[in-house]
């Protein structure tokens, strides 16, 4: 069973309840009532808090991020944000997703990869450019941004899709094993840059 540690940021996010998500009696199973892979999942994560979930695989830890995201639904119990379901959070863009594979869309550059989040909330393009520069300036990849998907190392490509779930500055991002596929080098580098961000 996945167990969260909630570490607080130290100033003050009290009362900005935007990043905030509860899992309430959340039970997930695939078919089989009496076999599930989650049971009466219940915590609270403060807004500012940045959280990891450690367990075997198989566990539960996806199927727990997914229905966190509003990908999947729980078969009992309900996920909140701010007090609201997260479904309303999901449709209002405020939830970041980066996943193992970084997902790039390959006959869109760098910077337009990471512009696509900004097209889809209508955002003008001037803006969305400068925001999806100053974004991968901030990953560290201000030199490729008119390069391909197809150009880029894996970590380079998990960096643009970093940049692509930060660049609305969504109060939630939520990660699965987003280096997973990277050498260990580079995993725990990047895993240290993502603390920085
Ligand atoms: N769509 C699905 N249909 C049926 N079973 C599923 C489905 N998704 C996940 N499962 C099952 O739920 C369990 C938990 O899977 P999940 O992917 O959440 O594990 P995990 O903790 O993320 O593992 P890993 O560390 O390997 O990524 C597994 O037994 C898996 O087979
Ligand atoms: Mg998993």
């Amino acid at each position: 069973m996945p167990h969260p540690h909630p570490h607080p940021a130290p100033t003050g996010t009290a009362g900005d309840e935007r990043g905030a998500i509860e899992l309430r009696g959340i039970w997930k199973w695939f078919g089989d009532p009496s076999a599930p892979v989650l049971r009466e999942i219940s915590f609270r994560i403060p807004a500012g808090s940045f959280v990891s979930v450690i367990g075997a695989s198989g566990c539960g830890k996806s199927t727990m991020l997914r229905m966190m995201g509003d990908l999947a639904q729980p078969s009992r119990g309900e996920v909140l944000t701010g007090g609201h379901p997260v479904s309303q959070a999901r449709q209002a863009h405020e939830i970041g997703f980066v996943f193992q594979a970084a997902n790039l869309c390959a006959w869109r550059s760098v910077r337009r990869n990471v512009e696509l989040p900004l097209e889809a909330m209508k955002v003008g393009r001037a803006e969305r450019r400068e925001r999806a520069l100053a974004e991968l300036d901030r990953v560290g990849l201000a030199a490729a941004v008119n390069q391909y998907p197809a150009e880029l190392s894996g970590g380079m490509a998990q960096r643009v899709a970093i940049a692509r779930s930060l660049v609305t500055e969504p109060p939630i991002v939520l990660m699965d094993e987003p280096f997973g596929a990277l050498d260990e080098i580079t995993r725990d580098r990047l895993n240290l840059d993502l603390h920085e961000l």
